[in-house]
């Protein structure tokens, strides 16, 4: 027996309702943003992850799928659908189209992390991205979409919305200096990622898991009180937006994200419903990446929800999602009338329904039964008697109801539901 391997997951035909059902509502939601869907490779060259994810950040030190292929290229599995989608932009020449970019994906990405409930190797992702447009009013559209999204599947009331603003470049450094300080004379009693960051990034020491390091990294300076003018101008703007759409909203300062390619507006929405993978959505503006990939200066906001996570929290909120049901099942009472179901049932697929029929020589009794638990409003019962008649006898499940129905009539009759 080989056995899955470790991470990842099975998505059974019982559960993939909700899968779809998440799908749905995420291609429902863009369409009502104008966001169109992009499809990029499962792998890229490694650069473009170490390049644009950034070579300080867990996901590029720690977790990447990198092996080198047959012809001795490095490549990776995406570990984010970010990269790639700007990497498709530039190398199609999307730039010179029409602007604002807008474009969302459903993806599986890989990273090599410690398994463990929300936390996989194979994980899945709703994402969208929007390039082009630098003012408030595009982060407002990239959170109200993700809002609406949430709202849209029915967890809408079990995430709440934190926000932060982590500044752009210029008064980053400032911060940056601020926090190497500050880290400077607790730095030896550090973990060693820490010590390797407080040259590069010390930013992400603040997003340090390490037990040893979150006493220090708790009374860290904030990035909010170092922000320009402009920063500051452009995070008070998109909370009015958000204060006047009715999003509500807090703003936490603790959220630096774990990916390197962020500026300004950052955000997560994440659910008391789910254990410590509490994050079930998160993203934010990254205007330096699309430059930083040979584009040229493009400014982009977006987000990625887990799917996984998604499920999770419909299951653990106890949010229904209907299974598809057949319009009518087809019972044959014997050898002949079960050849005739067969064909009817094609006919009825012809015209549009959705029916089954025996496959396993079952009895009349165990037919019944199989139809009840497939949840069939209507089952088309023949016999003998109907196929010399020319017409079946169908029986209205959800009303306890039968009427003698001409076989040609059958799918005009199961149509009209009565
Ligand atoms: P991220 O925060 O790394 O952002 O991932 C987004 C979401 O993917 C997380 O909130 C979580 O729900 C899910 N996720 C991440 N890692 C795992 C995992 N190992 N197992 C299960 N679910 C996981 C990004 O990926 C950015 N590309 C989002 C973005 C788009 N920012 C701007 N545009």
């Amino acid at each position: 027996m080989i056995n899955i391997p470790k991470g990842t997951k099975d998505a059974l035909p019982s559960e993939i309702r909700k899968w779809q059902f998440i799908e749905a509502c995420a291609k429902e939601t863009a369409g009502q943003y104008g966001f169109r869907e992009i499809r990029t490779p499962v792998f890229e060259h490694t650069e473009l992850f170490s390049r644009g994810v950034g070579d300080t950040t867990d996901v590029v030190q720690k977790e990447m799928y990198t092996f080198l292929d047959k012809g001795g290229r490095s490549v990776t599995l995406r570990p984010e659908g970010t990269a790639g989608v700007a990497r498709a932009f530039i190398e199609n020449g999307l730039q010179g189209g029409v602007m604002p970019f807008k474009t969302f994906y459903l993806i599986s990405a890989f990273r090599y992390e410690r398994p463990q409930a929300g936390r996989l190797r194979e994980f899945h992702q709703f994402g969208a991205e929007l390039y082009g447009a630098a003012g408030p009013e595009a982060d407002a559209e990239a959170i109200a979409f993700a809002d609406r999204f949430l709202q849209k599947i029915g967890v809408g009331e079990r995430v709440s919305l934190h926000i932060n603003s982590i500044g752009c470049p210029t008064c980053r450094a400032a911060y940056q200096e601020a926090l190497r300080d500050y880290f400077r004379p607790h730095l030896a009693e550090m973990c060693p990622d820490c010590r390797s960051r407080f040259d590069k990034n010390p930013m992400r020491m603040i997003d340090c898991k390490e037990e040893g390091c979150k006493k220090y990294t708790l009374g860290a300076p904030r990035m909010l009180d170092y922000l320009c003018a402009d920063c500051r101008a452009h995070f008070e703007a998109l909370k009015t937006l958000l204060n006047g759409a009715g999003i509500v909203y807090d703003v936490d300062p603790s959220i630096v994200r774990g990916l390197d390619y962020y500026s300004r507006t950052v955000f997560e929405f994440t659910s008391d419903a789910l254990g410590a993978q509490s994050t079930v959505l998160g993203g934010g503006r990254y205007d330096t990446l699309l430059a930083q990939l040979g584009a040229k200066p493009t400014p982009a906001v977006g987000f990625a929800a887990g799917i996984e996570r998604l499920i999770m929290l419909l299951d653990a909120l106890g949010v229904p999602v209907a299974e598809k049901k057949p319009d009518c099942y087809l019972l044959g009472m014997d050898a002949a009338s079960r050849g005739k179901a067969f064909l009817l049932a094609e006919e009825l697929r012809s015209a549009g329904l959705s029916c089954e029929t025996d496959l396993l020589e079952r009895s009349v009794k165990a037919q019944f039964k199989y139809a009840d638990k497939l949840g069939a409003r209507f089952v088309v019962v023949i016999g003998e008697s109907e196929l010399s008649e020319g017409a079946a006898e169908v029986k209205d499940m959800e009303r306890s109801s039968s009427a003698r129905v001409r076989f040609d009539a059958l799918a005009q009759y199961i149509k009209g539901g009565n």
